[in-house]
């Protein structure tokens, strides 16, 4: 795997060798963090992080992952910069590109990464996007390559909101290696017929399949994960509550779709997550609609089935990888 000065921006622009050998790297870099060996394979290199939505996992990860790597970090939060305002995005990238050796960017549109990668002559790393949320699968995948042993084979199913980063970017990793995906929705929320053209031909190639059903019994039978997803994301109007609720509250992971699932199945979710009231959005759109629990419920969230704090911790030691491998420092 040679992916020195490449951008991070999508899994569909990489190869399921590569995507593999990120993993790996990751559980590498893994076990060295545990047992206390260091790895600062970027010493004296700096990285830039732009948000311009709010985060905990993600910019955590990737500063405590730059440290480790021995880098310098400067974080720019949704209001801290000029890019969109009084800079374009070629002319910040162009800025940037001259003092970092990597840049971080969370955002709405994918064609803003993907413009920032084109500029900044530096490797660009994907934060979020409404498109893509790409460093976020490769942690899902190593949880599950630490739990279960392995990838090919595993039935995945999503439930919730599928068009969406989340929904998006699972079905593309799935289908480069060789999972068996379901998308379980009413089939306004299935991701766009393009995407799912553009990953049937991969899955052709690898040996993964792919499922829609708006049946919930039919896709949660034999499966090994049940993900979700909050039901309306980052940049979506509050508006949009009452009829996310309305469409996706069949859709709920719940005990009883727990149960349907099997004893050997696990729950996962790339939170933030609305399982409770103890929040102030749960617990005013719960309060509302008369639910202490949105698209999970807090007895599936807190069961000995959910590795979602595992997943969370992973979000670190795989945005590891990705500068490390990018920034040339394996
Ligand atoms: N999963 C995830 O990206 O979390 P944050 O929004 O907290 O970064
Ligand atoms: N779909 C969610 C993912 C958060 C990690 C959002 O975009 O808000």
């Amino acid at each position: 795997m040679n992916l020195k000065g490449k951008s991070f921006l999508k899994l569909l622009d990489f190869t399921p060798e590569e995507i593999g050998g990120l993993i790996e790297l990751a559980a590498d870099l893994k076990a060295k963090k545990k047992a206390g060996v260091p790895h600062r394979l970027c010493e004296g290199k700096n990285v830039a992080l732009i948000f311009e939505k709010t985060s905990t996992r993600t910019r955590c990860a990737f500063e405590v992952a730059a440290y480790d790597l021995g880098m310098g970090v400067t974080y720019l939060d949704p209001t801290g910069s000029q890019m969109g305002k009084k800079e374009s995005i070629a002319d910040t990238a162009r800025v940037l590109g001259r003092m970092y050796e990597g840049i971080e960017y969370r955002g709405f549109a994918q064609k803003t990464v993907e413009e920032l990668a084109k500029y900044a002559g530096v490797p660009v790393w994907n934060g979020l996007t409404d498109e893509f949320h790409p460093t976020q699968i490769l942690t899902d995948f190593l949880t599950i390559q630490g739990h279960f042993g392995h990838l090919k084979g595993i039935n995945f199913v999503y439930l919730g909101d599928a068009r969406f980063n989340m929904g998006n970017s699972l079905m593309v990793g799935s289908a480069k290696m060789g999972l068996n995906f379901t998308a379980c929705a009413p089939k306004e929320f299935f991701p766009s017929q393009q995407l799912i053209g553009e990953c049937q031909a991969i899955a052709a190639e690898t040996g993964a399949t792919l499922r829609f059903t708006e049946d919930v019994a039919e896709a949660v039978k034999g499966a090994d994960v049940l993900y979700t997803d909050i039901w309306v994301s980052m940049g979506e109007p509050a508006e949009a509550w009452g009829e996310r609720i309305r469409a996706l509250l069949p859709y709920q992971v719940n005990a009883k779709v727990m149960k349907m699932a099997g004893p050997d199945a696990v729950f996962m979710h790339c939170l933030p997550s609305f399982h409770d009231l103890n929040t102030t959005i749960g617990k005013q759109v719960g309060e509302q609609y008369g639910l202490d629990g949105l698209e999970v419920t807090n007895d599936v969230f807190e069961s000995e089935q959910s590795i979602v704090f595992e997943e969370a911790e992973n979000r670190m030691h795989t945005i590891k990888a990705v500068m490390a491998a990018t920034l040339g420092g394996v």
